[in-house]
Formats: structure tokens, sequence, C-alpha cells
């Protein structure tokens, strides 16, 4: 007899136990209801929001069909209290302006915040609350409260290395906004390939969007085949590892047409994404110079799209800082601003050798002329024109930490790839800095020591990400609020297909948002564990490569 009402209370504890709730990033607050009550998503559930609300309520409306094959009605003038999901702007202003409520009960599931963004942000709860699997759509009784700890909370992809059509670059935006992510920072142009369509100069695309080849294995490569370097400073030194690069001779590109490119911005801005566009210069501009031969430091030189990676000091991508060439840059920028609704302008500015800038004449010249002690200095003269350019259309530039070589200018930006050194420096400086050291946060790094395909052949597993923390502890309270965010990026000299963009990405773009969005004091990596396999049910709902092996222990 006993056996058997302990049988029974199990099962009614089993029936009443709490839904579990699994979201990610984790909120600040998560109060549950009753056991009992939950509120259930069917075929007439009605999704009450206002006309100004459409982007999220087109977004929950467009999920809940795409996965689970039902279509609410959106309806903005209903009064019913039952079976809907209200989404509303509330005048009391919270305690941050991306703030959301979203309080679940048997009849109705409301979202509160004081901005559109905030209202986003509760819809990519409540998807997350809603099961992953196609049973009933049950939300249990709770009531949330939640805003991002970051400001920027962004994530980089690579275009060059390997090109990705909008159809792709659409899905990737969708994956940010499930995270509540907001920045998306597109690198467009690199020595392998120029992305983006320049109306002036059509032959920055009909050149320098597509190479002969790419090389085969990693950098730097194994065979002896067709390899093709130039006469080198004696500065420059050749490994023999060097000389055994190979290619496959693949025509390899692509880029997105200024329609395309506007579609993409738009897409993005319903989802609360900003777009940061990345031009690179003075280096990385192989794919440019393949164009535009006279805009180099070696008049008559033939240059070509690159094919093979690791090209500083190698090989001569850096452009010259002549008077035409900024004429060039402005003209580009012109292009791209008009394009990019963006506050921030990436500029690039990272690796750039001055061992072209020593051998050439006329940048010496350029250097006496202005009074410029140092190919750093010529440096900080370039990215201070640039910059002078880009203030002046009100826009503000985002540079590679070594923009601070020779001297920062005066309203950059800087994102701190080399370690954190940079990013420290910029907030000493009363400079924004976002962090994205490489140990860290580049997820084209390898997850395990052994991955079964080729990665950049370094290490960054997701507890590393997990654990990192974007505020370097010597800064002052004050220096620290320098800090804007961090960043992921992934680097696409390896990736070659989305299947393994999806598989580098997660889930270490879970762990990257809960550094950003969530408290501090609420990170817990075994906790983030436990969610992250519900958060894997929810990615085989929708079709996307992870990461299984973290599902093994
Ligand atoms: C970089 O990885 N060169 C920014």
């Amino acid at each position: 007899m006993k056996k058997f009402i302990f049988l029974f209370l199990s099962i009614i504890s089993f029936k009443l136990s709490a839904q579990e709730i699994n979201i990610i990033p984790q909120p600040v607050s998560i109060k549950t209801g009753k056991n009992t009550e939950k509120f259930i998503i069917d075929q007439n559930t009605e999704i009450i929001s206002n006309d100004s609300l459409s982007n999220s309520a087109l977004f929950l409306q467009n999920y809940i069909q795409q996965f689970y094959n039902i279509k609410l009605r959106i309806n903005p003038n209903s009064t019913n209290k039952k079976n809907v999901v209200k989404l509303e702007i509330i005048s009391r202003l919270l305690k941050n302006l991306n703030e959301y409520e979203l309080i679940s009960n048997n009849n109705q599931t409301i979202i509160y915040a004081c901005s559109e963004n905030g209202l986003f942000y509760g819809i990519q709860t409540l998807i997350q609350l809603i099961p992953e699997t196609k049973s009933q759509l049950q939300i249990p009784a709770v009531s949330i409260t939640d805003y991002p700890r970051f400001d920027y909370r962004g994530m980089h992809l690579d275009v060059s290395r390997h090109f990705f059509d909008v159809a792709f670059v659409k899905q990737y935006i969708d994956y940010l906004a499930l995270h509540k992510m907001n920045y998306f920072h597109w690198h467009l142009t690199d020595d392998h390939g120029w992305r983006i369509e320049i109306k002036k100069y059509p032959k920055l695309t009909e050149i320098g969007a597509w190479r002969n080849g790419s090389i085969i294995g990693l950098w730097p490569g194994q065979g002896n085949e067709h390899i093709k370097y130039q006469v080198l400073p004696a500065e420059v030194k050749i490994t023999p590892k060097d000389a055994l690069i190979k290619t496959d001779g693949i025509r390899h590109g692509g880029y997105y047409t200024q329609e395309q490119i506007k579609d993409v911005v738009d897409y993005a801005a319903k989802r609360y994404i900003t777009i940061i566009p990345e031009i690179e210069m003075p280096a990385h501009s192989m794919a440019l110079l393949a164009a535009y031969p006279e805009l180099g430091t070696e008049p008559g030189k033939k240059y070509e799209v690159a094919q093979t990676w690791g090209m500083m000091n190698k090989y001569n991508n850096v452009l010259q800082a002549s008077d035409t060439t900024f004429k060039f840059l402005e003209n580009v920028l012109t292009e791209v601003m008009a394009l990019f609704p963006s506050q921030y302008i990436h500029i690039g500015g990272d690796e750039a050798s001055k061992v072209w800038w020593k051998r050439s004449a006329v940048s010496q010249e350029i250097m006496k002329a202005n009074g410029l002690k140092n190919e750093s200095e010529l440096q900080s003269y370039f990215i201070r024109r640039i910059e002078k350019f880009v203030n002046s259309k009100g826009k503000t530039i985002i540079g590679w930490n070594e923009i601070l070589q020779g001297g920062l200018a005066p309203n950059a930006v800087v994102m701190s790839w080399q370690g954190e050194k940079g990013g420290i420096d910029a907030a000493k400086q009363n400079h924004k800095a976002i962090m994205t050291p490489e140990d860290k946060m580049y997820f084209n790094h390898g997850q395990f020591l052994k991955e079964d395909s080729l990665t950049a052949n370094k290490f960054s597993p997701l507890i590393d990400v997990y654990n990192y923390e974007p505020v370097p502890a010597e800064l002052s309270a004050e220096q620290a609020k320098y800090i804007w965010g961090a960043q992921g990026c992934l680097w696409s000299e390896y990736i070659t297909n989305p299947a393994k963009v999806q598989y580098l990405l997660f889930p270490r773009l879970d762990a990257l948002s809960e550094i950003l969005w969530s408290p501090k004091e609420k990170r817990n990596y075994p906790d983030f564990q436990k969610r992250l396999k519900t958060q894997f049910k929810r990615y085989d709902l929708m079709g996307i490569t992870y990461s299984k092996r973290y599902l093994e222990n």
C-alpha cells in the first residue's frame, strides 16, 4: 500500500512539476507561476499588436507558421482577453530602453516594453518558451523581466575568403536575432575578394570579386606547385614551408549588388540588427589593387586577387597614401554610407605591413611632405584622413586595434583583436572599444583539439568563450564605461559552406550571447550546459547544424 501511495504521489508531482524553462541568454529575472497554469497556442490564438509593432508580430507569426505549421491571426483591434499573445508598448519608463516584461498565464501571454527593440527581444524569449518538439504549443506560467548588460552585442562574418549568398546571410541574421544580438559586422572586402557593388568603380567587382584558385589544405600548405612569389624586400623572410603552397585552380567569387545590400539591411533592421559594413584599408586590399593597380605602392605592378592566406609582409596588399587613393576611397565610402544607415563604418586598419611604404619613393615623399617621422605615423595619417571624411558625413569610424599605431584618430572606436591591450588603451584614452580577442572570440578556431574538418590551427573551446569577461579588471569604473561590448568573429578561410558556418557558430554564439546580455553574476557554466540541451533540440527543429560533441558529456 505504501509503495502504491508513493507511486501515486510521484505521478502527481511529475504531472505538476513545472515545465522546464531553458532560455539563452539567461534572463535577468524569471518567476515561475503555478505549475497547473499554462498558456496554449493553437490556431485560434490571436496576436494583438498595433501597426508600429508589426515587425515583432510578423516575426512571431512567421516563426510559428514555419516550424509548427500554424498561422496565427494578427488582430490589432481585438479586445479578447483570452487566447491572445499581446504586444504592448508602455509609456512607463523601464530601467533600460531595451527592457521587456513577459507575463504568461492560463489565458494569455503579454509582452510589455518601452521600445520596439524591447518587444522584439521579448518575442525571442517567447520563442524559447515554446516546446521545441512539434507537440502541443504549451507555454508555462511565468513572469520574466529582462534587459541587456552591454549595448554592443556583435557577430562578424567574413564573406571575402568565401562568398555566402543573400539567402544564407539572411539566415545568419536570424541566428543573431534569436540570440538578442544587435550588430552584424559584415566583412565585405579583403585580399581574396571584393564583395560589394560600387557603381563608380565597376572593376572592383568585375575583376576584384573573383579569384582563380584557393590554397589547398592548411596554410602554409602542402606540395610545391603554383608558387608565385613576387620579388621581396630583403627584410621579408620566406620560410621553407611557404614554398610548399599549392592552390586548387578553381575560380571562386561573387558579390552583392546594391539592391541586394539594401534588401539585407532592411531585413536586419526588421530584426533590430544594425549592419556595420567593413571596407578594408590601407592593407588587405589585393582585390582592390587587382582592379585598380594604380592605387598601389609599386608603379606598373600587376596584382592578382589573392589565392593563399597569410598575406602580411609576403604580398604587397597596401594602398598608397596618395590624394588619388583618398579620392577613390571617399567615392567608395560615399556609396557605402548611402547603403548602410549605420552610424558606424568599419575601415579595417589591421595588419598593414610597413615594408611596402618603406620601399616606395612616393610613400617616403608623402611622409616628408606631411612631417611624418615613420611608417606608423603614415598609418595614423591614413586613418585620420579617412576619419575626417567619414565624420564630415556625420558618421563614425571603427578600426581594428592597429589604428592605435602612430596615434588614434580623434573619434574612432577600437576593435581589439590582438588580445585586450588595444581595447584597454582605447578605453584609457576615452574611446569606445569592442572586445574581440582572437584567442576567445574567433569562432573559426577549432572547438576541439581534433576537429574532423579543417579549421584555423588554433583552439577556442566553448568553455573559454563562456568564461570570457569583456571588461578588463585593470580598468577603473570610469574607464570601464568605454567597453561598449564584445564580438565574435568568423573568418572564412576554411569555411567553404553554410553548414560549416553553423557548425563553428553553434554553440559558441550561445555562450557569447550570454556574456553580452545576461547579468555577470548569473553566469553559470553547468546551468548553461543544461539549457544548451534544449537549445540543441530547437536547432534540430530549425534544421541548424551545430557541434553535437557537446552532447557527449
Ligand atoms: C584580423 O584578424 N586581422 C583583424
